[in-house]
């Protein structure tokens, strides 16, 4: 079982090779992003709310994303283990995620920090939002906005994460496969 944390800013990559571990590994993956915009495709009560944080690139509130991934853990988590991708996102995040796991006999075994110039971040999303249809990926203003959050919010997530001596940092730019490769040895490395 091995239960992994991807993180890094907006288009760093943590999709893309979520999609890889899962097809290598065997283990599932959940992205709180997919889950909001899954929620707002369907016109729920829970996407209506949601609509406004997404198209302005803020993060949503820490209860409702805990919630989401309360559930998910309660109802999904298999024997293998699962990718965490987009989650934690906020400290308090991470501290209620630990309880969430512990209550079900688990933890987080490694957090993955894919690290990419910002530059070529702004490039990736401008270049998938032509056809992506998200409502965050079209507008420079609204993506350097989701970058700003991540540096003044989320980045400190990863300090939770060295405390613990669960903290790997990898570098994002190159082909797919060779960040691939990356995460591959820091997960070969584990066992
Ligand atoms: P979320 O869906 O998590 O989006 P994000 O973090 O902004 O990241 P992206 O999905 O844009 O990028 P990615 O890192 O997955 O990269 P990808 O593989 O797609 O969150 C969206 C919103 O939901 C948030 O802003 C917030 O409002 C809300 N939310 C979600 N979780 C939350 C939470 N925990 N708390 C509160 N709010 C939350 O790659 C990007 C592009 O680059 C793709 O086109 C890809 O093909 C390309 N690419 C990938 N790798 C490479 C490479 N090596 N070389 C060249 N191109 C590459
Ligand atoms: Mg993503």
């Amino acid at each position: 079982m091995i239960n992994i944390v991807l993180f890094g800013a907006p288009g760093c990559g943590k999709g893309t090779q979520a999609q890889r571990l899962k097809e290598r590994y065997g283990i599932d993956h959940v992205s709180t992003g997919e889950v909001i915009r899954d929620e707002i495709r369907r016109g729920t009560e829970l996407g209506r709310s949601m609509e406004e944080y997404i198209r302005e690139g803020k993060l949503a509130p820490d209860e409702i994303v805990i919630g989401m991934i309360e559930h998910y853990v309660t109802e999904h988590m298999n024997a293998r283990g699962c990718i965490f991708d987009g989650f934690p996102r906020t400290t308090v995040q991470a501290e209620e995620f630990d309880k969430i796991l512990a209550k079900h006999g688990l933890q987080v075994d490694i957090m993955v920090d894919i690290h990419v110039p910002e530059e070529e971040l702004v490039r990736r999303i401008l270049l998938r939002g032509k056809d992506s249809g998200r409502a965050d990926d079209t507008s420079e203003e609204v993506i350097r906005g989701r970058l700003d959050v991540y540096r003044m919010q989320t980045a400190v997530v990863a300090d939770y994460y060295a405390a613990q001596g669960k903290y790997a940092s990898v570098n994002g730019t190159g082909t797919m496969e060779e960040v691939f490769g990356r995460i591959a040895d820091v997960i070969a490395g584990l066992k």
